[in-house]
């Protein structure tokens, strides 16, 4: 048994999981943050792997958040052809979104996770007591995913997300089963991602380009952060499209602007260049699940470059009243 773990989780959370397992297991490193996730931190856990003899029996625990998750699933899914992985979810983000539904995967060339798989874990254990040592900004960041599930879905569990105005943990706590059940839901209908799944794209066709160019300018935003800047553009562009009505769109922006900043978007070409090669395109054209109403959504609309242009630039305009 081989656990992956990063240096948080190797400090908050592994004496946790490993009580009561005897020493029978490996424990390996994995820098912390999504700076890290790429080819060399693969390469490195490859060759820790092989030194070590793993064997094609071997289980791997990926103890952490997506991005532990995210590196140890694709490292799994390809070592050996293939060798069984846990995942032990430990932040907000790995618990209701990240360690479900088998996408794993590195960044490469400045593109957020563009080398990966699709391989499911052989089991996920949550424990939300993992999350009360997260600090308040990654904590934040995994709401954006809660709120973005609470779009899509509309109905009850919109209201009562919406009634969570500040950071108590107990609430957010008591919705992450439900968050769950959202993403498991459309995961199980559709594993491959050819259809119903995309509707989980909503925010991160516009949140992904400005993350990665972001990644690459090295002024790190955190992925909920992206996708909360994400969900509003594509509100405006679903407003600008006559689909969505506007008081729709200041309900969703004033929720969010709660608990994110909504800055100025710069460097619209390096965005708009960065969401063509997005894996979300077929045929080169740039498709977005847009809202139509809160719990209704429409998916794979094409939507041209003009169009995010002005939509970026409405929402510039607007980012000063908020
Ligand atoms: N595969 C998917 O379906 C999917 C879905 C959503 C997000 N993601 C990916 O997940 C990543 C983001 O995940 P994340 O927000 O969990 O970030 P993360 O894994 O980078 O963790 C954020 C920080 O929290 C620390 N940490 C983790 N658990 C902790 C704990 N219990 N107590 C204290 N600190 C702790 C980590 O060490 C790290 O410094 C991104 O790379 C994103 O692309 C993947
Ligand atoms: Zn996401």
């Amino acid at each position: 048994m081989i656990f992956f773990v990063d240096e948080n989780t190797a400090n908050y959370c592994l004496p946790v999981a490993i009580s009561g397992l005897g020493d029978n297991f490996l424990v390996v490193d994995i820098k912390a943050g999504e700076e890290y996730k790429n080819l060399e931190t693969t390469q490195n856990l490859w060759d820790i792997l092989l030194s070590n003899e793993i064997d094609r029996n071997a289980i791997l625990i990926n103890l952490g958040g997506g991005t532990v998750s995210d590196i140890g699933g694709f490292v799994a899914s390809t070592y050996k052809r293939g060798i069984r992985f846990i995942n032990v979810p430990t932040t907000l983000m790995s618990q209701i979104d990240a360690s479900i539904g088998g996408k794993t995967g590195i960044n490469y060339g400045g593109i957020k996770n563009i080398i990966g798989t699709i391989k499911e874990p052989e089991a996920i254990f949550v424990f939300p007591n993992f999350i009360l040592t997260q600090d308040l900004r990654e904590l934040t960041s995994g709401f954006s995913e809660m709120i973005k599930h609470a779009l899509l879905k509309g109905g009850s569990l919109w209201k009562r997300t919406k009634e969570i105005t500040d950071f108590n943990i107990n609430k957010i706590k008591s919705l992450i089963g439900e968050n769950i059940a959202v993403k498991f839901d459309f995961v199980s209908k559709d594993l491959y991602d050819k259809n119903i799944r995309h509707a989980l794209n909503f925010g991160h066709t516009v949140g992904h380009a400005i993350e990665s160019c972001r990644l690459t300018k090295g002024q790190k935003l955190l992925h909920g952060e992206a996708v909360a800047i994400g969900m509003v553009i594509e509100s405006v562009i679903a407003v600008r499209r006559g689909i969505l009505k506007r008081k729709v769109l200041q309900e969703i922006r004033d929720y969010i602007a709660l608990f994110f900043d909504l800055p100025k978007i710069d460097n619209l070409d390096d965005i708009i260049g960065n969401m063509k090669n997005d894996k979300k395109n077929r045929n080169g054209k740039i498709r977005f699940t847009l809202l139509e109403d809160i719990g209704h959504y429409v998916l794979d609309v094409e939507v041209k470059v003009h169009e995010i242009y002005d939509a970026i630039a409405e929402y510039n305009l607007s980012y000063k009243s908020l």
